[in-house]
């Protein structure tokens, strides 16, 4: 039987699973390694996942009617996936994007006809920015309750305090990693932004089998804003930290704490020589939180008591969303 598809809304999720054999024989590795590739969503990323999930919530509950504009504050994945979803829905779009955000990005976002705003272009955002030390939860809260609240113009989907985000990882992405592998997974490990692919992947995995060990990746210090380095020379983008470095009123309610059993950092120059390895053993072209992702799944991997079991690790997006930054550029 033929399958056409009508909207991209129809190609989202069902990722496939790859194991990185050549990778785990080059590196001695004594567990199986298989990441989930979420390039494989129409616009690359795990986060048409949340896009189509978010705008479908605010179509149900009456929020989104012809001629609203949706809004967001996004890393970039995010940004990108709605946008597109947007478009083929026909809402206008707009972006309050951080400005470290790859050129790609941008450009991507533009041509699907959004709108984009620096968050240190809006003055009210810039303030809070630099009384706060770049605390981002405070302008977002910001922009919720002086700029979005009661205007039934706009709906701010918020991907750092919508269920609907979690909520889809619960529905759809630790179901395909169950079925996919048919119930036969020890370890999984996710890079952590919003939190809502580890929470809603995790709670579905555990409820499964709450033997599975959940485990969450943050930027190792040096990839973190510091008093010296109030912008460290590498990041990885779209992660953030959630353990005790940050304040509780940082992390977002997106980020369920008690889905994880460890945390692991990871610095940023780690992460890509990770993703350019892969590369080159499996042909495969992983952005750099995959990169952070596979690097701790690697170091787990290697404890004796991990030997021979299987980890499957989130590979939010692809390098080519990279080719202009530090990931590829030295
Ligand atoms: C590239 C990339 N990887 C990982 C994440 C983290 O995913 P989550 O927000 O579900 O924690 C993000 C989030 O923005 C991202 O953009």
């Amino acid at each position: 039987m033929g399958k056409i598809n009508k909207s991209i809304t129809e190609l989202v999720g069902k990722t496939p699973l790859l194991e990185l054999t050549n990778y785990e024989a080059k590196e001695n590795i004594p567990a199986e390694l298989i990441v989930k590739v979420e390039y494989f969503n129409p616009n690359q990323s795990v986060k048409d996942r949340i896009a189509l999930a978010m705008i479908e919530d605010a179509e149900k509950r009456g929020l989104l009617r012809p001629g609203v504009t949706i809004v967001d504050t996004t890393s970039g994945n995010t940004g990108i996936g709605l946008a597109a979803i947007a478009a083929a829905k026909g809402y206008p779009f707009r972006v309050y994007i951080q400005d470290q955000v790859s050129e790609e990005r941008f450009k991507s976002i533009h041509a699907f006809g959004a709108e984009t705003i620096k968050l240190s272009d809006d003055p009210g955002v810039k303030k809070i920015l630099d009384e706060t030390g770049g605390d981002f939860v405070a302008a977002i809260r910001y922009l919720e309750n002086e700029v979005f609240a009661d205007n039934p113009d706009v709906v701010f989907v918020n991907q750092i305090g919508n269920p609907a985000n979690p909520n889809i990882h619960y529905l759809t992405t630790g179901p395909e990693i169950w079925e996919d592998t048919e119930g036969k997974v020890d370890i999984f490990v996710s890079a952590v932004g919003t939190g809502g692919t580890i929470s809603g992947t995790g709670k579905f995995l555990k409820e499964k089998n709450p033997d599975i060990q959940i485990i969450g990746v943050e930027p190792g210090p040096d990839s973190l804003p510091s008093e010296e380095h109030p912008q460290p020379e590498h990041e990885i983008t779209g992660v953030h930290p959630f353990s005790e470095k940050i304040p509780r009123e940082m992390i977002p309610p997106t980020l369920d704490q008690n889905i994880y059993d460890e945390i692991i950092d990871v610095e940023a120059l780690d992460a890509y020589e990770v993703v350019r390895k892969i590369a080159k053993t499996d042909g495969i072209l992983l952005g750099e939180s995959s990169g952070a992702a596979i690097y701790a799944a690697t170091q787990v991997a290697r404890r004796p008591e991990n030997k021979g079991k299987r980890i499957v690790v989130i590979a939010a997006d692809s390098g080519l969303r990279y080719l202009s930054t530090a990931l590829f550029g030295e």
